[in-house]
């Protein structure tokens, strides 16, 4: 904004905004958040100073301002086509009047992150959420697209509460191997678990090695990130294309344009999400996310990114899931719980086939980010069905599984629940099993003794693993999955019920019950005073998971884990370490940091 005031020589408008007879307001563009000087003009002066040596014209700093985060990384394959994603933004914000401003935040990838990704997943979104705060944005796309990045990126925008719009690079294309098509990561877990019980010899892993990931793009199976990228869609927060365009297609590109279209319109209109979100758009979210078969990540996620929105804390908890998805039957027919990869939901019409499918089912007042209610969306937006979306989208009428593909169990090991993907077990006897526990204390007594051929363990065996929770391991790694001692595996064992107070892949199946809380790290978990030889039961279809011994002994073997626990002296971590041992909650609350909830922790 100018005045017609000159300078001497005449040519050059002078701004208003050195005009210190007017009050600086401070809501929108560069005078927003101002940084402290004492003197909110000079800051202001300052900050034109510096912003100018980049070469915005006064024109250009009077648009609304859209922050597009750049999460590339030489360590982030998954979000290789970021540069590509950002000039499509910008040609989107730019078109309709905005000026896109480029800023990094940390990216995290699952393979290149040290203990685990989800570790980092809390530090990505406090980045997230400071630096929209302390930066003049009318409002930020964010790109993300590896699994903790994006549940990372809407943590921190529903706390910053500016408009945001998260921007997905999308799924990688399958691969091929002797004329089968394989893609991570469901068939690199399939394919090593061969490899282990000696089905395919050296020569063959290395091929299919070469094969598993042939483009960038996040995993192309329904792990974590296509998970998330579709719960995304749900939640009415981008275009529904964004969860499935493959991110080396064109589709993918025009999202991105789109996105930033969206953008300089949600910084027009003030859209902040903790005034889209509902508890609604949650129920829709977790819809989708039972009917999709998605990763038990999601769940953890789920309760993090509710658990930031003030009105939605305490709301919506893991109960919520369960009742949910007793009501939602499984429709997508895609690995692990299918056959399929992403590109093919892709094909066959992706969410907006979806979203036709699961209309009953569906809260369709609630809001999305184009200003429409989801069900204004879904009209404005009609999907004729054909044969090859109905193999893989399927209709209510004719599910893949008939309900609770995520399920929730509880029981005198498991008081604050844990959870499984009962759609994804291999074999499905194992849903209600009695057995005896192997139990291995921590990661590394799994290693050392899974593969012993000495290893007193049977086919019928519950194979169980502690100190893998978020406060045991921490950033609770995704080792859920014990992999069937080898001599099992040798005889033709597939599956066994094996319980964590872990996580599993997105991209993994078997029959696994994970997140067990409280975790075993805690000195009182009932979980932590499971011994070899105690026996167990699951009953899936009661939603329970009982240790078979009296209240008394249990009560006895906690009382003495926790005296014990007392008497051990643990170091203090320092560092980013040490707050996130004292700040994480439980698995069952989001593994957030507490005093980064709605309500800073004062719950607990
Ligand atoms: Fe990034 Fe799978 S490793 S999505």
């Amino acid at each position: 904004m100018t005045t017609n005031m000159k300078n001497d020589q005449d040519d050059i408008a002078i701004p208003q905004d050195y005009d210190l007879s007017t009050p600086i307001s401070s809501t929108s563009g560069l005078r927003q958040g101002l940084t402290s000087y004492g003197d909110a003009h000079f800051s202001l002066f300052l900050r034109k100073v510096f912003v100018k040596a980049l070469g915005y014209s006064e024109d250009a700093l009077s648009r609304p301002i859209i922050g597009i985060i750049n999460t590339y990384s030489g360590f982030n394959p998954c979000h290789g086509n970021v540069p590509q994603l950002i000039e499509a933004a910008k040609r989107g914000i730019q078109f309709n009047g905005g000026l896109a401003v480029e800023f990094p935040t940390i990216s995290v990838h699952e393979s290149f992150s040290h203990p685990t990704s989800m570790f980092l997943r809390n530090l990505m979104s406090m980045d997230t959420e400071e630096m929209i705060r302390a930066q003049p944005l009318d409002a930020c796309i964010m790109i993300g697209g590896c699994d903790k990045t994006v549940p990372a990126q809407l943590m921190g925008g529903i706390s910053a509460n500016k408009p945001v719009l998260p921007l997905i690079t999308g799924p990688m294309m399958p691969g091929s191997h002797r004329g089968k098509r394989i893609g991570a990561c469901t068939d690199c877990r399939n394919n090593w678990a061969a490899f282990r019980a000696g089905e395919i010899d050296i020569e063959e892993i290395s091929e299919i090695n070469e094969e598993l990931a042939p483009t960038i793009g996040t995993c192309g199976v329904m792990g974590t990130a296509s998970t998330m990228a579709c719960i995304t869609a749900a939640l009415g927060m981008m275009p529904l294309r964004g969860a499935s365009a493959p991110a080396v297609s064109s589709a993918r590109a025009r999202v991105a344009e789109e996105t930033g279209a969206n953008a300089v319109k949600a910084a027009h209109s003030k859209w902040k999400p903790q005034d889209i979100l509902s508890k609604e758009s949650f129920l829709n979210a977790i819809t989708v996310l039972q009917a999709i078969g998605g990763s038990t990540n999601a769940i953890v996620h789920l309760m993090a990114i509710a658990n930031r929105h003030p009105k939605v804390q305490g709301v919506i908890t893991l109960q919520t899931f369960e009742e949910v998805g007793r009501k939602t039957p499984l429709l997508v027919d895609l690995k692990p719980s299918g056959d399929k990869y992403m590109t093919d939901f892709h094909n066959a019409g992706g969410m907006l086939a979806l979203l036709h499918a699961l209309r009953p089912l569906l809260h369709l007042s609630a809001m999305t980010i184009t200003g429409q209610t989801l069900g204004e969306l879904i009209d404005a937006s009609p999907f004729r069905e054909f044969p090859l979306s109905r193999q893989i989208i399927r209709p209510l009428s004719n599910p893949l599984y008939p309900s609770s593909s995520l399920i929730v169990l509880h029981g005198n090991i498991a008081p604050n629940g844990a959870i499984m993907k009962a759609s994804a077990s291999k074999d499905r006897d194992l849903l209600t099993h009695t057995g005896p526990a192997v139990v291995f204390e921590n990661s590394a007594d799994l290693a050392k003794r899974i593969d012993d051929p000495d290893l007193d363990v049977m086919a019928d065996s519950i194979l169980v693993l502690k100190s893998i929770g978020p406060i045991g391991n921490p950033g609770m790694p995704e080792a859920g999955l014990l992999p069937i001692p080898r001599k099992l595996a040798a005889a033709g064992v597939k599956d066994m019920l094996r319980i964590s107070d872990g996580r599993m892949s997105g991209t993994a199946g078997g029959t696994i019950i994970l997140h067990v809380s409280p975790e075993s790290a805690v000195p009182e978990s009932p979980f932590g005073i499971v011994q070899t030889g105690d026996v167990i039961s699951c009953d899936v279809d009661a939603r329970k998971l009982h240790l078979e011994i009296s209240d008394e002994e249990l009560k006895e073997r906690v009382k003495d884990r926790k005296a014990a626990a007392a008497a051990a002296e643990k170091p203090r971590q320092r560092g980013y370490r040490g707050l996130y041992e004292r700040s994480v909650n439980q698995a069952q609350d989001g593994a957030d940091f507490d005093f980064l909830t709605a309500d800073g922790g004062s719950r607990n």
